[in-house]
């Protein structure tokens, strides 16, 4: 028996509707498989905790976290109670760069049923790895003189173990895909950093004979995203341009509410963190109309993470037949609430099994 502890954090807002619609899904998950449970446990960290602590988490709050096997998130910030400064970098970011997850991966799909501005979408399966601890998003860099003279500087910052283990990664997970990775690159306008990247990208591929590669400049390839979407699988991407590619893969996927995201550890000193793309959306916040695909793709992520592919992909195939037959929350054109949907979804799954 493999137990799983997770640490859950809903949040704000809709977290604490789509967290624990997908924690019944995970605990179907474990029902349905036999060998594996998960021993979740919640942690209110949240802005309504900061009015009454003033701060987002307690003092050895990262102490408590450090044990888990992963960190199960939902979303931060209530900017009625906290401003967004304050509540995100206490607790979200917070968590991403002291437990060093140094990369961030965001698939995007055009799930069957789900609106995509694309007519023809239904090839579009990707996955965007970024490089989340460096590159363009240094601290490096200053300003100095004022008025005409005035100048800002910022470093782009590329180690080679950043971008090695970046790629690697990537690999790796092309292997378990369609086996081909696309370097996201502009080494004919960025002279230093980029080239090194290219140089880096050759170095890794030739470990991965069986995997086939193609390296494309930004510009193109962000236009290849839109005109040939089939060409893609895996993107591995700097810290600037995963961040823009992988908001057009959710765009071209249609809807905010479905994006799933992983923040990876990769050292193995601190668990990982699971979190839809989408925020705590105070507009629908209470209706129990939340989308919760976005938070239960998020726990798929999870589920291959922990080398549960197959219990991931049967969870995808089922959300994907849900959305199929137009089983759908609001924003995405449905009349169906977040229980709704989650409850067809949890159906399904015992259905399979
Ligand atoms: P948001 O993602 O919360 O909402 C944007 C729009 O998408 C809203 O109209 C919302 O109703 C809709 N939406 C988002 N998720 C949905 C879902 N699961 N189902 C149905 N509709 C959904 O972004 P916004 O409004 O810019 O930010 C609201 C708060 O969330 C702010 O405090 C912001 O700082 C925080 N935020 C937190 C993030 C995180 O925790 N990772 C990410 C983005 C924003
Ligand atoms: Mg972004």
């Amino acid at each position: 028996m493999k137990t799983l502890k997770i640490a859950a954090i809903p949040g704000d807002g809709i977290g604490k509707e789509v967290v624990p619609a997908a924690i019944d899904v995970l605990n179907t998950v474990s029902d349905i498989h036999g060998g594996l449970t998960f021993d979740f446990t919640s942690f209110p960290w949240s802005c309504e905790y900061y009015l009454e602590h003033n701060k987002m988490m307690p003092d050895d709050g990262m102490e408590r976290l450090q044990d888990f096997d992963s960190i199960f998130l939902g979303a931060v910030g209530d900017s009625n109670l906290v401003p967004d400064h304050i509540s995100l970098w206490g607790l979200l970011i917070k968590i991403r760069r002291e437990f060093d997850q140094v990369i961030n991966i965001r698939p995007a799909k055009v799930m069957s049923g789900v609106r995509s501005p694309f007519i023809n979408p239904k090839d579009f399966d990707i996955v965007v790895v970024r490089e989340n601890s460096e590159g363009e998003y240094s601290a490096i860099g200053g300003n100095i003189y004022n008025g005409e003279d005035e100048l800002a500087i910022q470093n782009a910052v590329f180690s080679r173990k950043g971008t090695e283990r970046v790629m690697r990664y990537a690999f790796e997970l092309a292997a378990k895909r369609k086996k081909h990775v696309t370097s996201a690159t502009k080494s004919n306008g960025i002279t230093y950093s980029m080239p090194f990247w290219d140089k880096i990208f050759k170095e890794i591929a030739k470990e991965y004979p069986e995997i086939s590669t193609d390296s494309q400049h930004i510009d193109a390839l962000s236009a290849f995203f839109v005109t040939r979407p089939e060409r893609f699988d895996v993107i591995v991407a700097s810290n600037l341009f995963g961040d823009i590619l992988s908001d057009l893969g959710a765009a071209i996927m249609g809807n905010i509410g479905i994006a799933p995201s992983a923040n990876i550890n990769v050292n193995g000193k601190y668990p990982s963190m699971f979190e839809p793309v989408h925020g705590s959306a105070p507009d629908i916040v209470g209706k129990g109309i939340a989308n919760p695909i976005g938070q239960i793709w998020t726990a798929k992520m999870m589920l291959d993470h922990f080398g549960e592919e197959d219990l991931g992909n049967t969870l995808l195939t089922v959300i994907e037949s849900v959305t199929n037959d137009g089983i759908l929350t609001p924003d995405l054109g449905g009349k169906h609430s977040t229980k709704e949907v989650t409850n067809e979804i949890i159906k399904r799954l015992i259905a399979v099994d």
